[in-house]
């Protein structure tokens, strides 16, 4: 609640003072002493003028007692106002003003009906045990407002929650805090309630964050999800920019994979609408990208022989990726089949090792999407010698040699790989004699890249010719 400006505040207390000062000036006219030898009737008018006058004179200077504080409460809290930068509280306003009344309501009394504190005192200690089990809820209101003013928990424009209802503080005053609902309903909840319920707190100036869910379909890549949607907020109607939202995976559900994405607000109290802006970027992120809501579904899968691999891409397919690759170009159509066939799809998440030095290997791997770093260990820190995109193979090394893993491969973005065992090339190097030596040859660049990247490396120096047969022995090849 506003107050009113000052003039408004004073306009009447002056035209009352004014009057009863008047009232005051005319019965001290009308009764300027007791004639000697009044009788009984005059005494009786004189004394009933007298009182009259009292009435007057104490209305007079509470009228002016009247101004004096709402004047100088006005001029305090504007200092405070300028000082501070924020509005004083109603209850400090209102505790301030009682203070004065009371003490100008003492003096008063003392100066005209010479009545002091210390004769009002019994009384108004019986008038204090009625008062005080008549105002019980009142007093424990007050009571704990004052409590609230002095801890501060939060301020008039914060976001509270208490009990069941949230809401923005619009008012603490002395008996209540008043909190502007989401639905526009202005609730008073009493201090003493406040005083005891756990509230939760989103102040005005703080960084809040809100958390709101969603849901992809199993099929949607979660790197494509959460990069879509982390730009979808992008720019979105109060969403703080300097903090980037976070968009992770919450759960694996029945029938969809369950996100939530973290964001912060400028302004708390309108959060509700935020949380819906927020829902329609996503909805609007994913037609772009072609991603699916999943609805309740229960699938069931009828398992059969098929040419299918892991990630749902048929044989011929991958038979196509595997022509591109330079060293399976000798091959014919009907090997690239049976070698596609006999491989798996697998994907990897950016950062996900696929291969870790020193490990046995007995299969390699061709990129059919995404790149890969070849990483090896550089005095206790792991540096990129090679990136390999799509096409290029790895992994041959421990496959043909026998020897252990030369490298860590990590995956450097989201990546699927193809991967062919020892069995399905050691058919392909019995029909393809040419196969062993351009592999050879590849390993052998390799090594080079190797020893120069890690010269402390125990050095393999064979010749092309000693790999290729160390090759044929380890295939057992003729
Ligand atoms: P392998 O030793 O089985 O496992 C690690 C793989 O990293 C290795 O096979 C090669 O395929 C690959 N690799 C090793 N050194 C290099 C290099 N210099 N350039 C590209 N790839 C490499």
């Amino acid at each position: 609640m506003t107050r009113p400006p000052l003039k408004k505040q004073v306009a009447v207390p002056l035209v009352l003072a004014a009057l009863f000062g008047l009232a005051w000036y005319v019965l001290l006219r009308l009764a300027p002493g007791l004639p000697e030898g009044a009788g009984e009737r005059e005494k009786m008018a004189q004394a009933a003028v007298e009182w009259a006058r009292t009435l007057a004179c104490i209305a007079f200077w509470m009228s002016v007692a009247l101004v004096a504080v709402r004047a100088l409460n006005e001029l305090t809290f504007f200092l405070f106002r300028k000082r501070k930068g924020y509005d004083a509280p109603a209850l400090m306003r209102d505790l301030f003003s009682l203070v004065l009344y009371v003490t100008a309501g003492a003096v008063i009394l003392k100066y005209t009906l010479d009545l002091s504190f210390a004769a009002l005192l019994p009384g108004s200690a019986l008038l204090g045990i009625v008062l005080g089990l008549a105002l019980q809820d009142t007093l424990g209101n007050l009571f704990s407002g004052i409590s609230l003013h002095a801890d501060k928990p939060f301020q008039v424009g914060d976001v509270i929650v208490v009990g069941k209802h949230t809401g923005v503080v619009t008012s603490i005053t002395w008996r209540a805090v008043k909190i502007k609902t989401f639905s526009n309903h202005t609730v008073l909840i009493g201090n003493t309630v406040i005083a005891k319920e756990s509230i939760e707190v989103c102040p005005r100036d703080n960084q809040n964050a809100r958390i709101v869910f969603f849901s992809a379909a199993y099929t949607d890549s979660p790197v494509k999800v959460i990069h879509a949607v982390r730009e979808a907020m992008r720019e979105a109607e109060n969403v703080l920019r300097y903090i980037t939202p976070v968009v992770r995976i919450r759960d694996f559900g029945q029938s969809s994979v369950d996100y939530e994405v973290k964001y912060w607000l400028s302004d708390y109290s309108r959060y509700n609408d935020t949380d819906a802006l927020v829902r329609q970027r996503i909805w609007y992120a994913f037609r772009r990208n072609g991603f699916t809501f999943p609805f309740p579904t229960r699938t069931i899968h009828v398992e059969r022989p098929s040419a299918r691999d892991g990630d749902g891409r048929d044989t011929e397919t991958l038979a196509e990726l595997l022509s591109a690759v330079d060293i399976f170009s000798p091959l014919t159509p009907a090997e690239l089949s049976a070698l596609a066939a006999a491989s798996s799809n697998h994907v990897y998440a950016p950062g996900e090792t696929i291969i870790r030095a020193g490990d046995e290997g007995d299969s390699m791997f061709v990129v059919s999407r995404g790149g890969v770093d070849v990483r090896v260990d550089s005095n206790g820190t792991q540096r990129t010698i090679s990136r390999l995109g799509e096409g290029a193979f790895f992994g041959e090394m421990a496959l043909f040699t026998g020897e252990p893993r030369t490298a860590n491969v990590v995956a450097a973005e989201e990546t699927e790989v193809l991967e062919i065992g020892h069995d399905a090339m050691r058919s392909l190097f019995q029909t393809n004699p040419d196969l062993v030596e351009a592999l050879g040859r590849a390993i052998n660049e390799r090594r080079a890249g190797l020893l120069a990247n890690a010269p402390a490396a125990p050095g393999d120096e064979d010749a092309s010719d000693g790999l290729l047969s160390r090759i044929r022995r380890f295939f057992r090849l003729d």
